[in-house]
């Protein structure tokens, strides 16, 4: 079963394959339509990039889409994902993807379905399908990621983006340091920490993070500006960058916050590329999801 949960479940191979597979799809390669297959998403957090390029992989695949909307579905009546995944798969859903604020929510749900889960982001956990598409895009710029040095910035602990990031990153070879607030710096992560003047200066990739409020116990303990100068790249630090660095972020941007206003579009953000490579991403990751001969990779 051809689950795509966490990139930790794939082998470095299989990552490189799908890499180039979502390359390959951007430069127009064939596709094998999959009219036959019903895949439906179930968004139960927010969502624009991932939803709407996830809806758009499923129609260049030819994928019939069955609408679901969360306000509307029975979970408002108490039904519980797993009733709810279970009734797609007996009515003939072929593949879900699922986005849902429990961390690890689908650990109870691969042992139970038999279709394919695609994991669209899960609480602080992980994001594979972001992590998929920052690496096409970083693949773009420097052709690998081995040996690079990528500075992941700002709200760390809640972050499934930099959990996500930072495992496969060091798996494929690169040094992954963390910066932004200390009080939101995870040292499970096993990463260093680097004060933002520095961490900008010395990166080949600089990763910005929105700070994630909807996941926060605390109140939040700074002001705008206050955290824009002291943990966002400001027009002052983008000077410092290195000439071929790049500027990434999984959005949505908060301008003037994480990132100067005018640096969203500067040549060095790759911000709108990463949306693009989201579609492809998403598109290898649905083929993926319908191999049939795929079976359980090991490491
Ligand atoms: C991210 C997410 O939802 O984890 N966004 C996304 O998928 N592009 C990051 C975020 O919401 O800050």
């Amino acid at each position: 079963m051809a689950h795509f949960t966490s990139l930790d479940e794939l082998s470095t191979h299989e990552i490189e394959r799908l890499i180039g597979r979502g390359l390959q799809l951007k430069q127009g390669a064939p596709v094998q339509p999959l009219p036959t297959k019903t895949v439906a998403n179930l968004f139960f957090e927010h969502s624009t990039r991932t939803k709407c390029s996830f809806d758009m992989a499923e129609h260049h695949l030819g994928l019939h889409i069955l609408p679901f909307e969360t306000a509307t579905s029975s979970v408002q009546k108490g039904e519980t994902l797993l009733d709810t995944c279970k009734t797609l798969q007996a009515i003939g859903v072929d593949a879900l993807v699922i986005r849902h604020g429990e961390t690890g929510y689908y650990e109870q749900l691969q042992q139970q379905l038999s279709i394919p889960i695609i994991n669209a982001g899960d609480g602080s956990g992980q994001h594979p399908s972001q992590s998929l598409l920052d690496l096409m895009t970083m693949y773009e710029a420097y052709g690998h990621v081995t040996g690079k040095t990528i500075v992941i910035c700002g709200d760390l602990r809640h972050s499934r983006v930099a959990r996500s990031n930072t495992q496969v990153l060091q798996r494929l070879g690169a040094t992954v340091i963390g910066s932004g607030p200390r009080e939101w710096f995870d040292e499970t992560m096993g990463i260093a920490y680097r004060k933002m003047d520095e961490a900008v200066a010395t990166s080949d990739i600089i990763m910005l993070l929105r700070v994630q409020h909807e996941r926060h116990v605390d109140d939040y303990p700074f002001a705008t500006e206050a955290y824009h100068e002291r943990y966002g790249l400001t027009e002052k630090r983008m000077k410092w960058i290195r000439p071929d660095a790049i500027v990434l972020h999984p959005a949505p941007v908060n301008r003037g916050v994480e990132i100067a206003e005018a640096l969203v579009e500067h040549p060095q953000s790759r911000i709108f590329d990463q949306m693009t490579n989201g579609v492809f991403a998403r598109m290898a990751i649905l083929e993926r999801a319908f191999e049939t001969s795929t079976t359980k990779e090991t490491r």
